[in-house]
Parts: C-alpha cells; sequence; structure tokens
C-alpha cells in the first residue's frame, strides 16, 4: 500500500516537472526593435540569459515599426517595441496601439522618462535621451576644401551640394527628430523653405536614421544629419568623424518603450520592460557602442557620452510633434513639398 501511493506521488511529481519544464519552454517574447542592431542584439542575449525566455527579436526603423503595429493591429503579432524615438511611441499610444503598464521600476527613471509616460497615460516610458545634430568627415571636407559646417542654415549653402545625408522621416524617426526640430526652430514657412533648400543638397535619404553617419565613417558620404550619439559611435570605431552642436540649437529626443496592445505574451513583455529599466543592462549599452543619456537615474553614462547640459537645446514639445495629427500631416506635407521636388 504504501509502496502504491509512493509510486502515485512520484508520478505525479515527474508529471508536474515535466508541465513545469515545458510551460518555461513556452516562454517566449516578440520584440520589436528600432536602436541600432548591435544594441537590440545585446538586449536579447542578455534578457533570454536572465530569464531563460526566448526571444524572436526584428530591427526596424522607428516609422516602419509603427506602421507595423498599426497594420497588425486586428491580429498583433508583436509583443513589446523597445527603442525609437518618442514621437511614434506617442502616436501608437494615442492611437490605442499600445497599453499602460505600471512598472514597479518607475521610481528608478529620470524625470524626462516619466513626463513621456504621463503624457501617453502610461502607454509608453522613457529609456534613454539624445540629442540631435550632425557629423562630417573630416578628409572627404578638406578634400573637397569644403569650409567646416557649424549650424543648420550652414548645411543648405549651394557649397554643399551632394554631400549632406539624412533618412526619411516616414520611415525614420531621426529625420521626423529633424523635420520636427527644424518646424520649431524656424517656424512652419521658415522651416519648409530649410527643408526644400536643403533636398538640393541631398544626395540619398536613406531608410534608417543613423546610416548617414554610417556611410561617412566609410568614406561614401560627407555629412550625416543624425543623433550626436551616433556621431560619437563612429569617431570611437576610428573613423575620421568630427561631430556638430548646431550653433541655433537643436531637438532631441525621448527613446522609449511601449507594450502592444493584445501582446500574446504580456507577462514576458512586462518582465522585459523591468528589465530594460535596471541600471545594470542600462549600463551595457556602451558595450554596443550606443551612447544615449540612459533613463535609470543610478546609471553611470560612458564618458564618451554627449553632454545634454553643454547643447544647446530647444524646448522639443514632444506633446505637439508626437501627435497623430501633427506628425501625419508634417510627414504629408514634407512628402508633398519637398521629396517631390527636383535636385
Ligand atoms: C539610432 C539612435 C537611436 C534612435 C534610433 C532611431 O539607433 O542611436 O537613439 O532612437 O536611431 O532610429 P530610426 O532609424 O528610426 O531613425
Amino acid at each position: 500500500m504504501l509502496r502504491r501511493s509512493f509510486v502515485a506521488v512520484a508520478a505525479t511529481v515527474a508529471v508536474l516537472a515535466a508541465t513545469t519544464t515545458l510551460a518555461q519552454a513556452r516562454e517566449k517574447l516578440t520584440l520589436y526593435c528600432s536602436p541600432q542592431i548591435e544594441w537590440c542584439n545585446l538586449m536579447v542575449e542578455a534578457f533570454e540569459k536572465e530569464t531563460g525566455i526566448k526571444v524572436a527579436m526584428t530591427r526596424k526603423s522607428s516609422g516602419e515599426t509603427f506602421a507595423q503595429i498599426k497594420a497588425e493591429s486586428r491580429n498583433p503579432k508583436g509583443d513589446i517595441w523597445w527603442g525609437g524615438t518618442g514621437d511614434p511611441h506617442l502616436q501608437a499610444a494615442e492611437e490605442g496601439l499600445t497599453q499602460a503598464y505600471d512598472s514597479p521600476m518607475r521610481s528608478e527613471l529620470q524625470d524626462w522618462a516619466i513626463s513621456q509616460s504621463n503624457s501617453a497615460n502610461g502607454k509608453t516610458i522613457g529609456i534613454y535621451a539624445g540629442a540631435l545634430g550632425f557629423g562630417y568627415n573630416t578628409e572627404i571636407l578638406e578634400k573637397n576644401n569644403l569650409p567646416v559646417p557649424k549650424c543648420w542654415k550652414d548645411l543648405i549653402k549651394p557649397v554643399y551640394k551632394g554631400h549632406v545625408q539624412m533618412a526619411n522621416p516616414n520611415s525614420s524617426g531621426t529625420a521626423y527628430t529633424t523635420l520636427a526640430t527644424i518646424v520649431q526652430l524656424f517656424g512652419e514657412e521658415g522651416g519648409f523653405d530649410f527643408m526644400k533648400a536643403l533636398h538640393k543638397n541631398i544626395n540619398t535619404y536613406t531608410k534608417s536614421g543613423s546610416a548617414p553617419i554610417k556611410a561617412a565613417g566609410r568614406g561614401e558620404n560627407t555629412i550625416g544629419i543624425v543623433f550626436l550619439h551616433d556621431v560619437v559611435t563612429q569617431t570611437v570605431s576610428g573613423f575620421p568623424i568630427v561631430a556638430v552642436a548646431p550653433c541655433e540649437g537643436t531637438g532631441y529626443e525621448v527613446g522609449s518603450m511601449s507594450i502592444i496592445k493584445g501582446a500574446r505574451n504580456l507577462e514576458s513583455a512586462k518582465k522585459f520592460y523591468d528589465f530594460a529599466l535596471g541600471k545594470a543592462i542600462q549600463e551595457r549599452a556602451k558595450e554596443a557602442k550606443a551612447y544615449q543619456v540612459m533613463s535609470n537615474k543610478a546609471a553611470v553614462p560612458p564618458k564618451e557620452a554627449p553632454k545634454l547640459e553643454d547643447i544647446k537645446l530647444i524646448d522639443y514639445d514632444f506633446k505637439k510633434y508626437g501627435s497623430s495629427a501633427e506628425r501625419k500631416r508634417l510627414l504629408a506635407k514634407w512628402d508633398d513639398e519637398v521629396k517631390s521636388l527636383p535636385r
């Protein structure tokens, strides 16, 4: 009798153990990632190692990811969207594509990260910040006898024709930040006049935001309009690239994270969310040569990171430029009035 019940208990334990292993094996996460691929890969490896949750990750630019989440909204495939500029995250929140989460990590974050969250009723949160600007290849500049550009308005001088590259603001959050920054600096009319004049100097509109400065690093482009931390990545990699914080002042991003509405792996998404806001993982960004300012107050910034307090920053209106109506309007206007012009 005793032996029979022992066998029964042993069998139950074995079944339970097998079920737990199966459940663990089934835990997974579909991550949409918008910063540079090296950083996305680091996040995936570190999270899998810490939790055992299997991550399927796709890297796409901020505007592209927004469009994908919107297209999939009736049948969501992604669980969490990590990184990329804050404006399309705000738009996603407004359009009901993402869901609120009250993370226990909130108390560890910088004010700007929390204010991003508050303006979207908790549907997004700040994970990093970085200022916009441009960078140039010193060797190509010299070879072409070009003056050193210091201001936004320098970039529209005819002397730089064919020497400037930026991304397309529809696909790239970096380029949308550029468009919104220029409009905030020079006004609607002045801003669009600037974008039209700049268009004449642009050699290519890339899909991804950091591509223009990577091209400059490879010697295939002269000046790239990008975030300053992306310029630093090229400089520390040994390329002859110099960063410029434009003289008129400049905009900035609050790189954000949002849980997708209808996420199939909601518990895994919450675990990733809490993990991504931790000091330890944020301090590891520099291993991927990512030099943004991190949102966890305790995270020590790498010495290479551009210091936001030394840069003349505008009071970027995230509420307005992250709103669905304004982002749609500006992008449509840029397509109609700028992109379609001959070069
Ligand atoms: C780079 C920057 C990030 C930024 C991202 C936006 O990866 O380092 O700070 O958020 O670009 O990418 P996108 O391709 O949308 O401009």
